[in-house]
């Protein structure tokens, strides 16, 4: 089997997978949570860029030929080092097919959200909720810059939402007060917002909630639709990568924290029931 690698920090890309999968079913799927080590986004660089290369090399090891960092973290502090500097040395391109580059890919969930998010907007005023280490990298601003350079982009940090959701306490009434903090803030900042995006994998869950305390003209972005349509693009434009990946329906989980725990938490994630297999890095 090779199958496609999904990769987050935690349960949080299981939101990203389903929305995968939704789209290209036929294909075989590993997903990796780094459990034993989330949260990244309050981690630095350095730190981040050294657990997710760890664990697209474990990815590569199983057989992936393209693996996605369905993380904001990891895709806005790790990707560019891994493309740029590790995939060339690692995977170095055929000799006979010497522009294709590295014969493995790794994508990330960033580039695929900012070529598409300034088209949602009519004031030209978006906001983004995403952790601190996302926050802090600009990737958000840099690549909107690329794409939307008139864009008037807006962020906030919430690191309180990631430990809320993997606890399990989303749903509960101490939630609300952490959402309305920073949806205050981040509204705060422009009364002409129109769009926010929430840039962590792990938000979706907060949903019923930020729903509530938003205004109602306001629209609200999850990730998962963005980053499977252009999955599915970029598989059309690579033959080559996509014939690599096996297509029998398969789907695989794994975590590098217990195994028990991993399956019990991680269907409102999923939205069904999940069978995970402790993974030694
Ligand atoms: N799921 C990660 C993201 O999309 C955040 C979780 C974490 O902090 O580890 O940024």
């Amino acid at each position: 089997m090779q199958p496609i690698g999904i990769f987050d920090s935690g349960y949080g890309g299981l939101t990203v997978m389903r929305e995968i999968v939704r789209e290209l079913p036929q294909y075989d799927y590993v997903y990796l949570g780094d459990n034993a080590r989330t949260p990244y986004g309050t981690r630095s660089f350095e730190t981040v860029y050294q657990y997710t290369l760890e664990c697209v090399q474990k990815l590569f090891a199983l057989g992936c030929p393209l693996v996605v960092l369905a993380c904001n973290t990891a895709s806005a502090k790790a990707l560019r080092n891994i493309q740029q500097l590790d995939l060339p040395r690692l995977f170095p391109a055929s000799p006979d097919a010497p522009t294709d580059g590295p014969t493995r890919r790794v994508l990330g969930v960033i580039r695929p959200t900012t070529e598409v998010l300034g088209n949602y907007s009519k004031t030209g005023h978006v906001g983004i909720l995403a952790t601190r280490g996302t926050v802090l990298s600009e990737s958000y601003v840099v690549e909107l810059e690329k794409f939307f350079p008139h864009l008037n982009v807006f962020q906030e940090p919430c690191p309180m939402w990631v430990p809320l959701i993997e606890n399990g306490e989303h749903a509960r009434h101490g939630a609300d007060y952490f959402v309305q903090q920073h949806l205050n803030r981040l509204l705060g900042q422009s009364p002409e917002i129109d769009t926010i995006l929430l840039a962590c994998t792990h938000y979706p869950l907060l949903l019923p909630k930020i729903r509530q305390y938003t205004p109602e003209h306001v629209t609200i972005l999850s990730q998962g639709e963005i980053v499977a349509r252009s999955l599915s693009d970029y598989l059309t434009r690579h033959p080559a990568l996509a014939r690599q990946c096996t297509q029998t329906g398969q789907r695989q989980f794994l975590t590098t924290d217990s195994a028990d725990d991993f399956s019990r938490q991680a269907s409102p994630f999923w939205g069904e029931t999940v069978s995970a297999v402790h993974l030694s890095l």
